[in-house]
């Protein structure tokens, strides 16, 4: 393995930050490597907020982190230079809201790299979603039109290694070699298997012990215990509301 191979497999979430200061030199180093990333249309459809203020920071938003990068998919740039210039401003839409998505997403990524890289841990976090989004507009001042937080970095040095490293899926069902194949039920059957053993650290690392609540198997628990955002009507309700409100998501074609 070259060493930014080492780099993305040493990656894995921390959630206890020490005290220790991420330096001004490696926040711009982390900062500058993040806007190399590809973006469409040479537009980068985001911003960055720094998140410096430890009593922000402390909030269950961030985890204690001792700097939190929040990557939002932000047109407002392009429309105030459009608007300086005398140009209409491209309206929003979904598709706008998609592909300013994959741009902040791949800047967040490469932010965690190049953080890891450091040796400076990482915890992604959609936590903003789970507040209340117009009172975190209120917080990081975020315009009301053409912008949205979709993922915050946080950064700092781990209290304590992770005594486990969380596994991945690898083949079948995550690689498709030249097209799409569905899995097989006897591949259904492996990894139901594969997420049931221990060792290959599948699953979310929860203070719920499945088998001890009596489930047959880990997704048994997952499928029925987890709750995700998506089951929560009221949280769908209010990204319809905020997205609309922002211009990402309009009734009407454009
Ligand atoms: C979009 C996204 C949102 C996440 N949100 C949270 C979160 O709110 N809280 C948390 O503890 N971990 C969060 N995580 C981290 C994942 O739980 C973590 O990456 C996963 O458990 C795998 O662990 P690893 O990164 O150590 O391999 C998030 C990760 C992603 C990509």
């Amino acid at each position: 393995m070259n060493e930014t191979i080492k780099t993305i497999h040493r990656l894995r979430s921390i959630h206890k930050f020490s005290n220790k200061e991420i330096s001004n030199s490696d926040l711009k180093i982390i900062l500058e490597a993040a806007v190399c990333a590809a973006n469409a249309s040479a537009r980068q459809s985001y911003s960055i907020i720094v998140v410096e203020d430890r009593t922000i920071l402390e909030t269950s938003h961030f985890y204690g982190a001792n700097k939190a990068l929040v990557f939002c998919v932000d047109y407002n740039r392009i429309a105030d230079i459009a608007k300086y210039l005398n140009h209409p401003i491209e309206s929003g839409n979904i598709i706008r809201f998609i592909t300013g998505s994959t741009d902040t997403i791949l800047a967040a990524q490469t932010a965690a790299i190049a953080a890891q890289s450091l040796n400076i841990d990482s915890l992604f976090t959609n936590s903003l979603h789970r507040a209340n989004i117009t009172e975190i507009y209120k917080l990081l001042n975020l315009p009301d039109k053409y912008c949205f937080p979709l993922i915050t970095l946080c950064l700092g040095y781990s209290e304590t290694e992770p005594t486990r490293k969380k596994g991945r899926l690898r083949n079948s069902g995550i690689i498709h070699h030249g097209k799409y194949q569905k899995l097989t039920t006897e591949e259904l059957k492996k990894l139901v298997n594969d997420y049931d053993n221990e060792e290959k650290q599948l699953g979310l690392i929860s203070s719920e012990k499945w088998s001890e609540m009596g489930f047959k198997h880990y997704l048994d628990w997952f499928y029925t215990k987890w709750p995700t955002l998506a089951m929560n009507k009221s949280k769908v309700e209010e990204f319809h509301k905020i997205l609309r409100k922002v211009g990402f998501l309009t009734s009407i074609p454009i």
